[in-house]
């Protein structure tokens, strides 16, 4: 028996559900906050990761599911979605036309990473990036989306802010960093030790204890900011308390991928992070293409979908059958004209109420349709609640209204 590669997942049933679930959430607000989908491909060449990811980056170094294609092209599955919506932006010369673009998208993506609860090597990401904007309010307004989103789907989680600076900024606090790391290089864990010349910040997120209390007296970002990038995130923070969204201050959040500047942030639950972003008005033109700001964010939709329950109205569905071989065609055009507005499933075999009322269930059901005889001769439906187990009969006629009404209510 062929057994599913290690990390991967078949998806389907309540998962799914949820999955699509989120998508739909996630997008729906997306698009009222101006975003439009974009989709671009899985594959792309390794160099593009190299670059815009970056060397230094676990992602990049350990994770790459990377091979040669048939014409000795070296590739790569997506890890991440944003370097490749940064080159559909250039290639498509959006930069050159100075454009404001905003886009979402989702789809797997691909790490080789040890398989773990919220570690998965594909997984999907619901991703948005923000194209041409360099102003707080934008900043705030993507944070504000993401705290939304989670708000949706009923995810209380932390705010972590931080800033990574702009020009020199990064680069200088990289030094000092650097400096403070070498005098205590024999105290560290022997990750850090081995990451810190490719990349020190990658120390300040180190989960070992002794590597933590050593970084408590390291040089922080904040003392190398220049005053606009001071004023930038001083804004951002404002706007964030105007529209009452609580975060904290981190000054050790770095995120995983080497592209950021400016602000970074992720809501995290339990530890976990579930969606994380930031600034990377570096990346168009490392990219080659003309100097454009941009900003986004990425959620991990097997993360949000480990934890949301499904509300009510999500679940609702209608099942509608008959008791009578000759009202299959019948029940059968109501069902089809009830799923212009509701989701229906419909029955095409006569069966005893019994063996229907077990059937709905079985399919997930919560509201029940019956015709029969004595109904038919009444145009009505036997119906029956089967949460509340409220039943009744209800007019043909009256149908739409009353499960409008039902649906509403929950
Ligand atoms: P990221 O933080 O690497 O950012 O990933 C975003 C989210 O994907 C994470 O917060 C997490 O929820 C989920 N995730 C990451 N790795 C895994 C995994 N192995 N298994 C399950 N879920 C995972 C990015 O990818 C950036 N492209 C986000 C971004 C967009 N920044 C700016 N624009």
């Amino acid at each position: 028996m062929y057994k599913i590669l290690r990390g991967m997942s078949d998806i389907f049933g309540e998962r799914a559900k949820k999955m699509d679930y989120i998508v739909q959430t996630a997008s729906r607000l997306a698009l009222n906050f101006g975003y439009e989908y974009i989709e671009t491909p899985k594959l792309e060449s390794s160099e593009l990761f190299r670059r815009g990811v970056g060397d230094s980056s676990d992602v990049v170094s350990k994770e790459m599911y990377e091979f040669s294609d048939k014409s000795n092209n070296l590739i790569t599955l997506r890890p991440e979605g944003t370097a490749g919506v940064v080159r559909s932006f250039i290639q498509n010369k959006f930069d050159k036309s100075k454009s404001i673009k905003k886009y979402f998208y989702y789809g797997s993506m691909f790490r080789y990473e040890r398989p773990q609860k919220g570690r998965l090597r594909e997984f999907h990401q619901f991703g948005i990036e923000c194209f041409g904007i360099k102003n707080p309010y934008e900043d705030a307004s993507i944070i504000i989306l993401g705290n939304e989103i989670l708000k949706e789907l009923g995810i209380g989680t932390t705010l972590r802010l931080n800033t990574l600076g702009s020009g020199d900024d990064l680069k200088n606090y990289k030094i000092s960093l650097l400096k403070f790391l070498n005098q205590k290089k024999e105290f560290l864990c022997d990750d850090c030790k081995n990451r810190i010349d490719l990349n020190p910040l990658r120390a300040l997120d180190c989960k070992n204890k002794n590597c933590k209390a050593i970084l408590k007296d390291a040089p922080l970002i904040y003392d190398f900011l220049s005053p606009e990038a001071k004023g930038e995130f001083q804004s951002i923070q404002e706007i964030l308390k105007d529209n009452k969204i609580d975060f904290i201050l981190d000054p050790f959040l770095v995120r995983g991928l080497d592209y950021y500047s400016d602000v970074v942030f992720e809501f995290v639950l339990d530890e976990l992070t579930l969606l994380g972003g930031g600034r990377y008005d570096k990346l168009v033109s490392e990219f080659k293409g003309e100097d454009t700001p941009g900003i986004g964010f990425g959620l991990g939709i097997e993360r949000l979908a480990d934890i949301i329950n499904l509300n009510e109205k999500s679940k609702n569905l209608i099942y509608i059958c008959t008791l009578n071989e000759y009202l299959v065609g019948e029940i059968f055009n109501i069902g089809i004209k009830l799923r212009e507005n509701f989701k229906v499933f419909i029955s095409y075999e006569e069966k005893n109420l019994s063996k229907h009322l077990k059937n709905a269930s079985k399919v997930g059901a919560n509201k029940f349709l019956c015709m029969g005889e004595d109904e038919k001769k009444a145009d009505e439906f036997w119906y029956k609640n089967l949460d509340t187990k409220e039943e009744r009969n209800i007019k043909i006629s009256d149908l739409y209204n009353f499960l409008k009404r039902a649906r509403d209510e929950i």
